[in-house]
């Protein structure tokens, strides 16, 4: 007798089981009206302005500052004071207290800032609130380690800073790129200008209320807002030392290209189009789960994506079977949901990219899949996708996508995977899935990535050097590696 009749309940049962909404608060997040410009730790007031939104709902946030050139003039200047009065020269324990104190304080305010990154970037608050928040934490943990070691992590090189680091990150993962841009700097000594990108502004100009309670010293790290000019302004500064940036590929070359025998340091952390191969003696449901973390993480806006899958010709059909019976029970909608799987597409503009590009994968003749769902009436969206019968030449199976669209090709032996895996332009990142230990440690050696996973997807950990191959740029961020590039050594 099951507890039902023992009990005699006769309360209804649900038709159909769904998630009833969890939606996490927004009360916890104060947002001001408008934000000006954090330079030499004040609030300065900008010429230019935008508005900055969710793209979920497309409700406008609050006014934010488009930085002009001359304000770029005066961030660098706050930086370069600020490097010179103090900074740079603080030893280094001093100035692992100020990153320790970071990190203490992004994990007590974790939930407000999880929040805030949600609303403002579209993704759902189940990944900023137990990945971007405590990566972004345990990156100033880790650097705050290193700040006083560096003359152990660089035997008789005699380690300097560099000098001001102007930074430029993405709209994926907003506060996560501050932290792996920010944390080594300072590590180091360097003072920062650094440029949020135009749609998620919002996280970086909370963290100032961050670097004002833990009391940093004013003008190390300067936050200017604004859109690719803002950036273009930073790249051409005369007075900065190192650009580090990330985002398209496109516009790294075109950094790359202006910065040419200027002897400015650059790193770049640029697009990528990476391989998921799956061999027919894989975990087969485990597998699944990493192909649908892989390219649905953060809505595929992510430049490690496994965009390509794959699959051993053998076990095709289960796979393919398995990943789309998956996929239709992944949740797409609000980002504050605690439920929700896939949040909104960042921006409009993306979303535009994303139509373009699986239009022309409909066009070149792929067969696309899509479980059914109901996607909400306001804002930026864009339905779970798999596309079979992909050629490589395909452009879905060649160009970035960056939205939650995977194109699944096949192979029989390990060498024709490596020899497709291989062939693209860029060189970010791949996934083996296979049960052989001997086989992962051979695909590692032939696989043109920066980071090869295995049996696992998108793991993150501040320890380990992240970076790419061609055109997914160079340098790394991480680990200590990650020290490199903001470090000089007199010989
Ligand atoms: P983007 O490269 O234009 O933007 C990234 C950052 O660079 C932003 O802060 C932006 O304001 C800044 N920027 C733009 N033009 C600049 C310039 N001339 N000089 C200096 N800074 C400049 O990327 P966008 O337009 O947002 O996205 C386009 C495509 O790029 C995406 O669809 C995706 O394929 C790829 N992308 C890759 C990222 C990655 O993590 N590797 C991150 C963002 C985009
Ligand atoms: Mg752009």
């Amino acid at each position: 007798m099951t507890e039902l009749d023992r009990t005699g309940d006769r309360s209804p049962v649900p038709a159909d089981w769904t998630y009833a909404p969890a939606p996490e608060s927004r009360d916890i997040v104060r947002l001001r009206e408008r934000y000006g410009l954090f330079v030499g730790g004040e609030w300065l007031e900008p010429s230019e302005t935008y508005e900055t939104i969710s793209p979920a709902s497309e409700e406008p946030l609050a006014i934010v500052a488009q930085a002009t050139a001359e304000d770029v003039d005066r961030a660098v200047g706050a930086a370069r004071e600020a490097f010179a009065n103090g900074w740079s020269s603080l030893p280094g324990s001093e100035r692992a207290k100020y990153l320790f104190r970071i990190a203490r304080i992004l994990q007590e305010r974790a939930r407000e800032f999880a929040v805030l990154e949600s609303l403002n970037g579209g993704k759902p608050i189940k990944e900023s609130r137990d990945v971007d928040l405590p990566l972004a934490a345990a990156h100033f943990f880790y650097y705050a380690g290193w700040a006083d070691k560096l003359e152990y992590a660089f035997p008789n090189r005699r380690p300097k800073p560099v000098g001001v680091a102007g930074q430029i990150i993405p709209w994926n993962f907003p506060l996560l790129m501050l932290a792996w841009k920010i944390a080594p700097a300072l590590a180091c000594g360097n003072t920062v200008v650094l440029k949020p990108a135009e749609t998620t502004p919002l996280t970086a100009l909370l963290f100032c209320d961050v670097l004002r309670q833990a009391e940093l010293p004013a003008g190390v790290v300067n936050i200017v807002t604004g859109d690719g000019r803002t950036g273009a302004a930073l790249v051409e500064h005369e007075g900065v030392d190192k650009i580090a940036f990330t985002g398209s590929t496109e516009v790294g070359k075109a950094i790359q290209r202006q910065l040419a025998g200027s002897g400015k340091k650059l790193t770049l952390e640029l697009g990528g189009k990476a391989a998921n191969i799956v061999f027919d003696d894989c975990a087969l449901d485990q597998a699944v789960e990493g192909i649908v973390n892989g390219i649905y993480f953060n809505q595929g806006h992510v430049c490690c994506a496994g965009s390509r899958l794959f699959v051993q010709e053998s076990i095709c059909e289960p796979v393919v079977d398995k990943l789309k019976r998956r996929l239709e029970t992944l949740r797409v909608g609000d980002p504050l949901d605690k439920n929700t799987d896939v949040g909104a597409i960042n921006s409009a503009m993306q979303l535009e990219k994303i139509r373009e590009l699986v239009d022309s994968g409909r066009e070149e003749g792929a067969e696309i899949y899509q479980p059914p769902c109901r996607l909400p009436e306001k804002g930026y969206w864009f339905a779970p996708t798999v596309f079979t019968n992909v050629a490589q030449s395909y452009r879905i199976a060649q160009e970035e996508i960056f939205g939650p669209v995977l194109s699944v090709l096949t192979f029989r032996t390990p060498e024709e995977a490596v020899e497709k895996a291989n062939n693209t332009p860029y060189g970010l990142s791949a996934g083996v899935w296979t049960e052989k230990g001997s086989r992962i440690l051979w695909m590692a050696q032939q696989l043109r990535a920066g980071v090869v996973w295995a049996n696992t997807y998108n793991r993150f950990d501040p320890t380990s050097p992240f970076g790419g191959y061609k055109e997914s740029g160079f340098g790394r961020e991480g680990g200590l590696h990650g020290l490199e590039p903001y470090l000089r050594f007199d010989e």
